[in-house]
């Protein structure tokens, strides 16, 4: 791949400007920094290598030669966008989930506060950065991790959470690029829906353990266990606990959160 290619691909979804890297240190990193320099809304950096990709909650991500797709897409948000921030995070996971639902036909879950499941098992992650001036958020990093084939799955023994592949549910591995565009294409047509609630309808629908019982460890309160009820207008988690209290989890700019199934105990 190379950036006139990218551009040519990546143009009829709107994308504004394109930086390919065959490797960097992270894509976030260079978003950043680009937001900083005044980057377009839509702007895109991918790579085929990431030497230092980072997940949430300080983890590692691993990103070996073509086998993980990884972008960060710069956002400038608008007046009313400013007011949810939290809720780019599963903009990016929804975005997947159609494109996996309708372009793939596979069934995909999105796990509070925002990874990407197939049958249960993570496929793709989000991590939002922002680049603020002041209290106002001039730059939203979007940035994305798709584990396109099995060369992208950490061991088992490093994972938090089950992991799998695109390649592994689907049985071929799938054109990242063309993947990348489906994925651009989705973010555009959700966007509108972030400020007016919509979003967090549509999330609703593909929300993962949805009426299960669940613990959510968190870096800055206690665990807490109950059943997953549903989601607040913010985005913030909503458990019913054993003595039928409504418990409200924020999502927060830290994303501090981990969630997992607790099953029938
Ligand atoms: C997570 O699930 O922990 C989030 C993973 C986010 C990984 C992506 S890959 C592209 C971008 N660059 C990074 O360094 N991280 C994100």
């Amino acid at each position: 791949m190379n950036t006139e290619n990218l551009q040519a691909i990546l143009q009829p979804v709107g994308v504004s400007a394109v930086r390919y890297f065959e490797s960097i240190g992270s894509t976030n990193d260079e978003a950043l920094q680009w937001a900083g320099q005044g980057a377009p809304d839509f702007a895109l950096v991918t790579a085929d290598t990431q030497s230092s990709g980072r997940g949430r909650m300080g983890r590692k991500w691993v990103s070996t030669a073509g086998a993980c797709l990884a972008f960060s897409l710069v956002l400038r948000p608008t007046p009313p966008e400013t007011n949810c921030i939290t809720l780019f995070s599963p903009l990016g996971s929804l975005a997947i989930q159609r494109v996996l639902q309708n372009n793939y036909r596979l069934p995909c879950e999105v796990k509070w506060p925002n990874d990407v499941l197939i049958y249960r098992k993570k496929v793709a992650g989000i991590l939002v950065e922002i680049d603020w001036n002041g209290a106002s958020p001039e730059g939203i990093i979007q940035g994305i991790g798709v584990n396109i084939s099995q060369a992208a799955v950490p061991p088992a023994s490093d994972l938090l959470f089950p992991a799998t592949s695109l390649e592994d549910e689907l049985g071929y591995r799938p054109d990242r690029w063309e993947f990348l565009r489906q994925v651009l294409a989705q973010i555009k047509a959700l966007r509108p829906l972030l400020p007016t609630g919509a979003l967090i309808k549509e999330w609703e629908k593909h929300l993962a353990f949805a009426g299960e019982r669940v613990r959510v460890e968190s870096t800055v309160q206690p665990p807490q266990i109950g059943r997953l009820i549903g989601l607040g207008q913010d985005g913030s988690l909503l458990l019913q606990s054993d003595q039928e209290e409504i418990i409200s989890i924020a999502a927060g700019d830290v994303h501090a959160h981990h969630l997992r199934p607790l099953g029938e105990e």
